[in-house]
């Protein structure tokens, strides 16, 4: 049974139990949105759920992966039939992946570029057409990049080349659908202490023969700011922009960097 006439905006987030989907999805049901958000770990979206239900949040969420077809229709008719159609699509879910790119196994670019950019395809084409989104005169995609899709990163060849991509798309679905009320942005982190931030500090410090303390110290020299950002302060741009008050912003690709990122 759909519950499109609760007054409440609906919005999905994918990869939401962990990081900044979690700290986004937590934000948005705190805004007022009923949130149905997915991942790949059955265990994972229990317990997520779970743990903001308890919280007195509006949440429901299911098991997608997002680089599956099937997964993202199935995930999307899911949403709709739990909470109705989709005012706010947040494509969050996202993988590292990098090395030297002379030695780039097929197998990792692939499946970088499929998590990272095919999935935000077919998450807001399916959001667009079955989700509900498309008949509406407002709506809000939101997409989280990087400031290495605008800037290229050493060792992360793969992750990069994603991300532009994802602005990219950002850019032009933002143009097409700006006569129609539907505004499309990227929001760009630059390094936030989640466990893909760890994940990624154990990939450097392999490389380098270093230690994790020793990248985390050279990462938080290039930040201006000095530090990591939070998730909670990548989330506030996305609720801000999911709000009547940012109609007016779409196509852009904004940093939420401490400075790190200068364009
Ligand atoms: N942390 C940073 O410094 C940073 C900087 C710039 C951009 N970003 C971007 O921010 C986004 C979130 O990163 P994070 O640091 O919060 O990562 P994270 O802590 O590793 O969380 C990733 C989330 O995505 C889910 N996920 C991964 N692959 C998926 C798939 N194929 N289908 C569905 N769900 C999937 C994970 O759950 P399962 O594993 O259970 O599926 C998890 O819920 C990513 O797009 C990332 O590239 C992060």
């Amino acid at each position: 049974m759909t519950t499109e006439n609760s007054g409440k905006k609906v919005a999905v987030v994918t990869g939401a139990t962990s990081g900044i989907g979690l700290a986004t999805a937590r934000l948005l049901a705190g805004q007022g949105h009923r949130v149905f958000l997915c991942a790949r770990t059955e265990d994972g979206v229990t317990k997520t759920v779970k743990t903001l239900l308890d919280e007195g949040l509006d949440i429901d969420g299911a098991v997608a992966d997002v680089r599956e077809g099937a997964d993202v229709q199935r995930f999307v008719r899911q949403a709709v039939d739990r909470f109705g159609t989709v005012d706010v699509l947040v494509n969050n879910a996202g993988r590292s992946g990098g090395g030297p790119t002379a030695s780039i196994a097929d197998e990792l670019w692939y499946d970088v570029i499929a998590t990272n950019l095919h999935s935000v395809f077919l998450m807001t084409r399916e959001v667009l057409n079955a989700g509900g989104m498309a008949a509406k005169d407002r709506g809000r995609i939101i997409n989280i990049a990087s400031t290495a899709g605008k800037q290229g990163v050493v060792l992360g060849a793969p992750y990069s080349a994603s991300k532009h991509g994802v602005v990219g798309f950002t850019k032009a679905l933002g143009n097409e659908l700006a006569p129609t009320g539907i505004t499309v942005n990227a929001v760009c982190p630059g390094y936030v202490e989640t466990p893909m931030a760890q994940r990624v500090r154990q990939g450097y410090a392999a490389a380098y023969d270093t230690s994790e303390d020793a990248i985390l110290e050279k990462f938080q020299a290039k930040i201006p700011l000095g530090r990591y950002s939070t998730p909670e302060e990548v989330a506030g741009l996305v609720g801000y922009l999911a709000s009547d008050a940012a109609a007016s912003i779409t196509s852009q690709a904004l940093n939420v960097c401490g400075g790190l990122g200068n364009f």
